[in-house]
């Protein structure tokens, strides 16, 4: 659902096990025709969104519009008997995203938020480090902070209307920022307790009001004291990912938290003075972990046929939402 950027990856989920794309939807069917065609799919599978929701020849909806459309057309899906896998962000408060789980509860549907980085083995080894604590084998002992950022610069290009967009929820936290809290918190299990955001707001669009979070600081602390900083940004001359694992004994860190390489990806360790086998350094090698694209879709087939939980679950979307609720809401921003 949706012709825009992420779309894009749609010759992707034909080669996750279990998937077969069945068509292509948009608010213009002759659009959704010419994406069709573009990306090797049936286009006689093109239909509008109305349409979408009357099809009883799909199982499910990969919803990948602008954000502000996100629980809306969720709700309507689900309760039409379609499981959905949405885009990030599901919802920017926790009431949102719980609107959304309990239209999939009532349905009786899989609902998932589109968090790739979940879907491959470099995330899962990051989770073991982070989990660890201190105990023989430990890399960096007891966590103590997460230092993640990450900054594009979206200020030309095709989706510059909807990432600049306050009416569309656009802005750096909600593109970008959601990243490093939602890995903070999938790798630990834990959510915020509380957290701060400091943004600066860009001029409004054309036909708005108000503007959106050009660039965000933010600090959360999460249940058991972990804390996690970062900046992000969707105006950002220089691209920027840094994800740092600080612990008591030592830290380990990626330039590619969010996008792991498919065959191999790396993770840097250092041990400090204070840990056990004294200092050191050294790089865990993730290997043919696979696309995490590819893996994200096979997972959610898996899911639909109830033969794996979804990843993430309801509470996990949840916590998430309320994390970047907590952030907007002391940069003096509310959606
Ligand atoms: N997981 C990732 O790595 C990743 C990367 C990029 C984006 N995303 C997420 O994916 C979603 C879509 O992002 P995108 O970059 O694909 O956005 P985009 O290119 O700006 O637009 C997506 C599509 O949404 C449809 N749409 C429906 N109502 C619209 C409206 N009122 N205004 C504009 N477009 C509308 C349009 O398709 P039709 O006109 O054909 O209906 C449009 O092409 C967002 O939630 C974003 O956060 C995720």
């Amino acid at each position: 659902m949706g012709t825009g950027l992420i779309a894009g990856i749609l010759p992707r989920i034909n080669e996750a096990d279990g998937c077969v794309v069945a068509g292509v939807a948009s608010r213009d069917r002759d659009r959704a025709r010419a994406f069709s065609e573009k990306h090797g799919v049936d286009p006689a599978g093109a239909c509008t969104y109305e349409e979408l929701v009357e099809r009883d020849d799909i199982d499910a909806v990969y919803v990948a519009i602008p954000n502000h459309l996100h629980v809306e057309w969720c709700e309507r899906l689900l309760e039409a008997g379609k499981h959905v896998l949405c885009e990030k962000p599901l919802a920017l408060s926790a009431a949102e995203a719980e609107r959304a789980c309990d239209a999939a509860e009532r349905a009786g549907r899989v609902l998932a938020e589109g968090f790739m980085f979940m879907h491959h083995a470099q995330t899962d080894r990051l989770a073991e480090i982070a989990r660890a604590g201190e105990t023989p084998g430990s890399i960096i002992g007891n966590l103590l902070m997460i230092e993640a950022d990450r900054c594009a610069d979206l200020r030309h290009g095709p989706t510059v209307n909807t990432r600049f967009s306050h009416a569309m929820q656009g802005g750096a936290m909600s593109d970008l920022g959601c990243y490093p809290l939602a890995i903070a918190s999938w790798i630990t299990g834990r959510h915020a307790v509380s957290g701060r955001g400091v943004a600066r707001i860009t001029k409004p669009l054309a036909g708005e009001t108000r503007g959106v979070d050009g660039s965000m600081a933010f600090a959360v602390e999460l249940e058991g004291g972990v804390l996690v900083s970062g900046v992000c940004s969707i105006e950002s001359d220089e691209p920027r990912a840094v994800f740092r694992l600080i612990g008591t004994w030592g830290e380990v860190s990626t330039g590619w938290a969010w996008s792991p390489d498919p065959e191999r990806a790396e993770v840097r360790w250092r041990r400090y003075a204070a840990h056990p086998q004294g200092e050191g350094e050294g790089v865990i090698a993730v290997e043919h972990a696979g696309d995490k694209i590819v893996n994200q879709f096979a997972r959610f087939a898996a899911a639909v046929r109830g033969e794996m939980p979804p990843a993430p679950d309801h509470g996990w979307m949840i916590g998430h939402a309320r994390t970047m609720e907590l952030v907007y809401e002391s940069a003096g921003m509310a959606w």
